[in-house]
C-alpha cells in the first residue's frame, strides 16, 4: 500500500500511532484529524487491509469508523475476529461500535427508533472514555440499526433515550464500542473522549507537533534527495507553496520551481506569488516564471463547452511545462504537493475512493524526465500544511488563501473566455473579496468568488442605455466541498459589493447573488 512506503513521518517522527480502520464512513478523516489534535499521528486504512500488515505496524490502538452499512448482512464490510484478540485498545464508532459486538456475540437490530442529530447522551464516568465528560452531553447521532444485546464480557456505558446502548465497553480487553460520533463537533465533548482513548487508554505520549514535522522533513528530503536536482511545478495554492517552502529549506538552489501563469489567476496573484518565491522572495530556490497568458487566451478562442476547456487548460498546462523542463534537462526528482486527503480520496487509503480527475495521485507524468517522484505533505491535512507553512515563513495570505481550482477563472467564465471577459470577473472578484474580508467574513466562510454569466441584458448607467455582463457571487459553507449550502452574507454588504462592481468595473450592468446549495448544483460556476 502506497501510504505505507512513503510515510515518512512514522518512522522519524513518532514512534506512536493510531489507526482508524476505514468502513466506508462519511467522517472518515474527521477521525484521524481528531486523533491527531490530540498530537498523536494517525493513518487511515480501509477495512480489506490485510491483518498482518496490522500487526506489523503494531499500532498503540486502533479505531473502527462508521459506514453505511448493516453488520448483520450477507456481504457487508467486516474484520477478522483476531483484531480483538491482538491486545491492541479498540474504539469502534457507529458501524465499527454494532460490527464489534456483531463479531463478539452481541447483538444487532434495525432499531424501533432511529437517532438522527444532536441528541442528549447519559454517560457512566467510571468509564475511562467518559472521564471527566458531563454526565448528560450532547453528541451526534445517527443510525438506523442499534445494539440490542451487548456482547459477552460488555457492560453498557452510556445510554441516551431511546437508545440503551450509546456505549459499551470491556475495559479488561481495552474494547470500546461508541453509537454515536465524537468525531463530529457537534458532539461537544467528542475531543476530549477521543483524547481519554488515545491517551487514557491506549497510553499515547502525544509527542507528534508540527515543528517537529518541518525539523524532520526537512532531514529526510536531504537524505533522499543528496545532490540531486528537484522540480516542482508551483501554482501558487497552498499545497504546492508549502511543498516549495520545505524543500527550499531543505535543499536550496537544487530545488526549481516553475510558475505557469496561464492568465487565469485572480487579480495580481501571479505577482504576488513571485514576490513571495521569486528572487526577491525570502526562499532560496531557482523560480521560473512562464507568462503564458496569450497562449492560453488563443487555445481557448471560441471553446464554449466547460468539459472541453478544462482538458485544454490541462494539456497546455502540460505542454508549457514540459516546454520548460525540457530546458531545465533531466532531474531526479518531480515533487508534487500531494496531501492526504488527496490519497485517501484516491482510494489509496482509506475506503471512501471518490476519485477526482483533478488530484494526480499515483500518476507519474510522463512528459518530464526524472527519476522519482518526491511528496513532502502526503502524510498532512489541509490544517497541517497550513501550519507547517507558517513555521516555514510563507505569508499568512497565502497559507490561508481560499481554494481555488486549477483550471482558475477559465471555469468561473460561462462560455468563451477572452481577455477581456478575465479582466472582468478579476476586478468583481477582488472587490467581492476585499468586501468579505472588511465585513470579517473571510475565515468563516467555506469559499467565495465572483463569476462571470455569459447574460447580457439592458440596463441604464447616467443617461445611457447599456447592454452588459451580469457577475454572479457565490459564497458557500462547507466542511468538505462535496456538499454545500449558500452561505447567509449580510444584505448590506450584498448591495455594497453590487454598486461597486457596477461603478468600478467596466463591462458590467447587473449582480446575481447564488443561492444554489451542492447539490443540485455544484461548487464552482461553470
Ligand atoms: P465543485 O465545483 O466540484 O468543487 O463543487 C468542489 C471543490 O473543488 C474545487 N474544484 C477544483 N479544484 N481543479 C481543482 O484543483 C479543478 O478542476 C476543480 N474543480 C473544482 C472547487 O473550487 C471546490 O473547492
Amino acid at each position: 500500500m502506497g501510504i505505507l512506503k512513503n510515510s515518512s513521518i512514522e518512522k522519524g517522527l513518532s514512534n506512536e500511532k493510531v489507526i482508524v480502520i476505514d468502513f466506508g464512513g462519511q467522517y472518515n478523516q474527521l477521525v484521524a484529524r481528531r486523533v491527531r489534535e490530540c498530537n498523536v499521528y494517525c493513518e487511515i486504512y480501509s477495512y480489506k487491509t490485510d491483518i498482518a500488515l496490522i500487526k506489523q505496524m503494531a499500532p498503540k490502538g486502533i479505531i473502527l469508523t462508521g459506514g453505511p452499512n448493516s453488520c448483520y448482512e450477507q456481504n457487508a464490510p467486516t474484520y477478522k475476529k483476531e483484531l480483538f484478540e491482538l491486545g491492541i485498545p479498540v474504539l469502534g464508532l457507529c458501524y465499527g461500535a454494532q460490527l464489534m459486538m456483531h463479531i463478539l456475540g452481541g447483538k444487532v437490530e434495525k432499531a424501533p427508533v432511529k437517532e438522527y442529530g444532536k441528541t442528549e447522551v447519559d454517560v457512566n464516568h467510571e468509564s475511562l472514555m467518559f472521564k471527566n465528560i458531563s454526565q448528560k452531553t450532547t453528541c451526534w447521532m445517527s443510525h438506523n440499526d442499534y445494539i440490542s444485546q451487548i456482547a459477552p464480557g460488555f457492560q453498557i456505558s452510556a445510554h441516551t433515550s431511546d437508545c440503551p446502548v450509546a456505549a459499551a465497553e470491556c475495559a479488561d480487553k481495552k474494547l470500546y464500542a461508541i453509537q454515536f460520533h465524537p468525531e463530529v463537533l457537534h458532539t461537544v465533548e467528542g475531543t476530549k473522549m477521543i483524547d481519554n482513548f488515545v491517551r487514557g487508554v491506549c497510553g499515547c505520549a502525544g509527542t507528534w507537533r508540527m515543528d517537529s514535522f518541518v525539523e524532520e522533513s526537512v532531514k529526510q528530503i536531504r537524505e533522499k534527495v543528496g545532490d540531486g536536482k528537484v522540480l516542482l511545478a508551483l501554482s501558487g495554492g497552498v499545497d504546492s507553496s508549502v511543498a516549495a517552502g520545505l524543500l527550499s529549506r531543505a535543499i536550496g538552489k537544487q530545488l526549481t520551481c516553475v510558475f505557469v501563469d496561464h492568465g487565469l489567476l485572480r487579480k495580481n496573484e501571479g505577482d504576488e506569488v513571485e514576490a513571495v518565491f521569486g528572487p526577491s522572495g525570502d526562499f532560496d530556490l531557482n523560480f521560473i516564471r512562464v507568462n503564458a497568458q496569450e497562449r492560453y487566451y488563443a487555445k481557448l478562442a471560441g471553446v464554449t463547452e466547460p468539459e472541453t476547456k478544462r482538458k485544454i487548460i490541462g494539456e497546455e498546462f502540460i505542454r508549457v511545462f514540459e516546454e520548460e523542463a525540457k530546458k531545465i534537462g533531466a532531474v531526479d526528482f518531480l515533487a508534487q504537493g500531494t496531501i492526504y486527503p488527496d490519497v485517501v480520496e484516491s482510494g489509496l487509503g482509506g475506503e471512501s475512493a471518490v476519485i477526482k480527475s483533478h488530484h494526480n495521485v499515483g500518476g507519474l507524468p510522463d512528459y518530464v524526465d526524472f527519476k522519482e517522484i518526491i511528496e513532502p505533505l502526503r502524510d498532512l491535512f489541509k490544517d497541517e500544511v497550513r501550519k507547517a507553512g507558517l513555521e516555514l515563513g510563507i505569508p499568512e495570505r497565502l497559507v490561508y488563501r481560499q481554494p481555488f481550482p486549477g483550471p482558475g477563472l477559465g471555469i468561473r467564465i460561462i462560455g468563451e473566455v477572452t481577455a477581456e471577459k478575465v479582466r472582468i470577473v478579476q476586478d468583481a472578484d477582488a472587490i467581492y473579496r476585499e468586501e468579505i474580508a472588511k465585513a470579517g467574513l473571510d475565515k468563516s466562510i467555506g469559499q467565495y468568488f465572483a463569476a462571470l454569466t455569459n447574460m447580457r441584458s439592458v440596463g441604464v448607467m447616467g443617461d445611457e442605455r447599456t447592454y452588459d455582463y451580469a457577475i454572479a457571487l457565490r459564497a458557500v459553507n462547507t466542511v468538505d466541498f462535496m456538499t454545500a449550502e449558500s452561505a447567509e452574507v449580510p444584505f448590506e454588504m450584498l448591495q455594497t459589493v453590487m454598486s461597486r462592481i457596477i461603478n468600478e468595473v467596466r463591462g458590467v450592468n447587473r449582480v446575481f447573488y447564488d443561492l444554489t446549495s451542492k447539490p443540485p448544483g455544484t461548487i464552482e460556476f461553470e
